[in-house]
């Protein structure tokens, strides 16, 4: 724990400053500062973007209205097969329709660059690499026009075989190196160890393809001003995507600006530079016009990414007392050529000690739409099998599943135990949640708990997902009513972060929420670590605490103060008996970045939790319904109680879509994605949803920033689906190990 209000301010936190000019640096662990007063930090502060939310006025990128008068309107037409070549592609009769401005295909839309991360050419044409594949954008007066003509367009293609079906190309699939992080894969003699440990679990366990679903598709408006380009874009990284559009459109990035307004979503579809980008800057480019381009809800299956579907095979042996000998993860996936591979096992490599270890990880090659990250990639898809088969394993011992948890615990990494976790509360958030949940009342027995037709059963699965960090900037200014405003080119994508930054802000310099304005996501901002990996929230604050550092010497010095001894406190700078309002720095301005040393890699770092569902089957219908579900977590300190638990429940109810319900629905003859809206690709809705309860322990991490946080937005996804699907299996005795279990599946069990 560290000191709270009782420390003396100033006097060493900006030590972690290297001196020299140049980004502030953690290369040791976080000394007591400022932020530890936890005034405004770590308070339930409402977000400050609510009331703009919830009256419709918060613009999003389709929204610009610097693009409003004389903006065009563009369509995209997605191929229509999946692997193949079109033969011929007239556009004459949809050109000569009313209000079409002009329609860009490969034959007249000029090279295109490759995008960072993405595999898929942005426009296919005249091979085709997945169906969707964008091979037309028409460009009209009106959205109506441009769809119109859109139909009017009817390729020929010549159909080639695909493979479309992960089950048959797994056992041919290569090897695919870094199994979700370093080597060493293999530890020990696995082989021999699994042989004769005296219990063990031997099961395969299949997560199918799994769509982001957030609000709002890709979109984006793009203007020139001769060879300037502006996008306003749904994206969450947005220096990433700066260089990544550039590099598509072959232009400098000094050229390009980047702006994110308020985002609705994006779970991992919007790390990347989509077709909407690409196609609204070529668009606007070839007509000399504005130009809007937002995806169809299809058109976020099939011209996006998603989470790709995967096959997991668990090994587990043990002692008869539940200590693991041998354990083994190997994972399937599949992915266009030299695409993303789903590190399933990357929890598994360090969740739980064993001596005897095997990791492997193939990809087969798919003609499917591109996979790659969603929510917690890895962890999400990993946890769902390893956290099932640790209760298959439990059960075998007649062990308590969450006290075979504890006695296989470390507090090491198990490949490099050289190497200490910074923080571990694994063991706290199981008993904890057993504790508040009433875990004593479950039967150790499956279909022990009768409620009319209903099964009763308790569920438990831990939580893990690795504690990463990004260079963050921010730039912030003393205004002349005393107040201050953050620049940061960070994106809020419905996660809290202009709230939080707007806390560290007050925090920092004594000034009150109302007091502080936050402009985010845009490039010309100083760069941040952006909405990814669960790592924006304490990056991305790390750099304006950065930055409030390097305001709180100048403006002491400015006014009068020994730097060090200076307090900031109710809008005043104080020291001493002698006190002067903030607002007579007004004008001060500073840029400043934080960058993560080595101190950050001289541990493990990651988070915690542990999830407990409550569950009823229909004996009869199979269906499943949550009753309870509660997480606990240890995620750092947690720099706004409202916003991170807005996170967890929103990942619970993520992980109970991914257990009873989420799943793409592969052709697997065609390569086609057959449900491809929100009628037939299921999500919860309210009424699916339960009692949800979050329990945050207190762990702030000095080694993770000066914030002491880390992220909670993955971390609440992984292992819910795991501990449904235990709950699932205590209450009526099945053990689907192929998600989603949906009731057509359970009720031929039952
Ligand atoms: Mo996350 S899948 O890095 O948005």
């Amino acid at each position: 724990m560290v000191p709270h209000a009782a420390q003396k301010e100033g006097q060493s936190f900006d030590k972690l400053r290297t001196g020299g000019g140049g980004a502030m640096k953690l290369d040791a662990p976080a000394a007591a500062n400022p932020i530890d007063r936890m005034r405004v930090i770590g308070q339930p502060v409402d977000r400050v973007e609510g009331p703009l939310k919830t009256t419709g006025q918060a613009r999003y990128a389709y929204e610009a209205q610097e693009t409003a008068p004389g903006a065009a309107y563009g369509h995209i037409l997605g191929a229509a097969i999946a692997k193949g070549r079109i033969v011929t592609l007239d556009v004459a009769t949809a050109r000569a329709m009313p209000g079409v401005l002009a329609i860009l295909t490969s034959a007249n839309a000029g090279p295109i660059g490759p995008r960072m991360s993405l595999v898929a050419p942005v426009l296919g044409g005249p091979e085709i690499a997945h169906y969707g594949q964008p091979v037309a954008v028409v460009v009209a007066e009106t959205l109506e026009q441009a769809i119109a003509a859109t139909y009017a367009i009817k390729p020929e293609y010549a159909v080639e075989p695909g493979a479309f079906d992960l089950a048959a190309a797994a056992p041919d699939a290569p090897r695919h190196e870094k199994p979700g992080g370093a080597a060493p894969a293999t530890l020990g003699d696995f082989a021999s160890a699994f042989a004769t440990a005296p219990i063990t679990v031997d099961a395969t366990y299949s997560t199918p393809d799994h769509s982001h679903a957030m609000i709002e598709p890709q979109a984006t408006a793009a203007l020139w001003d001769g060879d300037a380009l502006t996008v306003w874009t749904s994206n969450q990284m947005v220096a990433w995507s700066v260089g990544s559009l550039a590099g598509a459109l072959d232009m400098p990035r000094e050229k390009l600006r980047v702006i994110v307004p308020w985002v609705g979503g994006g779970f991992g579809a919007k790390l990347f530079v989509h077709a909407d980008a690409v196609l609204a800057a070529l668009a606007a480019r070839a007509i000399g016009r504005a130009v809007k381009l937002c995806y169809t809800r299809a058109q976020t299956f099939s011209a996006s990414t998603h989470r790709p579907a995967t096959i997991q095979r668990i090994r587990l042996g043990a002692t008869h007392d539940g200590v693991l000998t041998a354990l083994a993860h190997e994972s399937w996936c599949g992915n266009l050529p030299g695409g993303f591979a789903e590190a399933a096992m990357a929890p598994t490599k360090l969740i739980y000690a064993a001596p005897h270890r095997l990791f492997a990880h193939y990809l087969a090659q798919l003609d499917l739409p591109e996979g790659h990250a969603m929510r917690a990639p890895g962890e999400a898809s990993g946890m769902m099998a390893l956290e099932v088969a640790m209760d298959e394993l439990a059960e075998r011992l007649d062990i308590d599943p969450i006290e075979l948890r504890i006695r296989n615990d470390t507090q090491v990494d198990p490949e490099h135990p050289e190497k200490r976790f910074s923080q571990r509360e694994l063991i706290a958030c199981l008993r904890t949640g057993a504790e508040h949940f009433g875990w004593a009342q479950r039967s150790p027995l499956p279909h022990a708990r009768r409620e009319g037709r209903h099964w009763l059963g308790m569920g438990v699965a831990a939580a893990f997902r690795g504690n990463l960090h990004g260079k963050s900037g921010a730039r912030v200014r003393i205004d002349g009513d005393g107040g201050v405003t953050v620049f940061t080119d960070m994106t809020d994508i419905g996660t809290g972060s202009a709230t939080i930054i707007a806390q560290t802000a007050a925090e920092m310099m004594g000034l009150e929420m109302d007091q502080v304005r936050v402009q985010l996501g845009d490039s010309r901002f100083p760069a941040a670590a952006g909405s990814g990996g669960q790592f924006g929230a304490n990056s991305a604050t790390a750099g304006v605490y950065a930055a409030c550092v390097l305001l709180r010497g100048a403006a002491a010095r400015q006014l009068g103060f020994n730097a060090d001894a200076a307090e900031f406190v109710g809008g005043m700078v104080r020291s001493g008996n002698r006190e002067v309002p903030l607002v007579q720095a007004a004008g001060l301005d500073v840029t400043d970045a934080i960058e993560f040393g080595d101190v950050v890699r001289k541990h493990v770092q990651a988070t915690f939790g542990a999830h407990f569902v409550e569950v009823a089957v229909d004996g009869d219908t199979g269906e499943v319904r949550v009753r309870r579900m509660l997480a606990v977590c240890a995620a750092g300190r947690i720099l706004n109680p409202k916003t991170a638990r807005g996170q967890i429940i929103g990942s619970m109810t993520m992980g109970l879509g991914s257990a009873l319900m989420e799943e793409i629905v592969v052709d697997t003859r065609h390569g086609v994605f057959l449900n491809h809206d929100l009628a037939g690709y299921e999500v919860p809705v309210h009424a699916d949803i339960p009692e949800q309860e979050v329990i945050f322990l207190d762990a702030p991490d000095p080694y993770s920033s000066p914030m002491q946080a880390k992220g909670v937005g993955e971390l609440g996804l992984c292992g819910v689906g795991a501990a449904i699907a235990n709950a699932v299996y205590n209450a009526c005795g099945v053990r689907l190990r192929d998600y989603p279990i949906s009731a057509d599946k359970l009720v031929e069990l039952l």
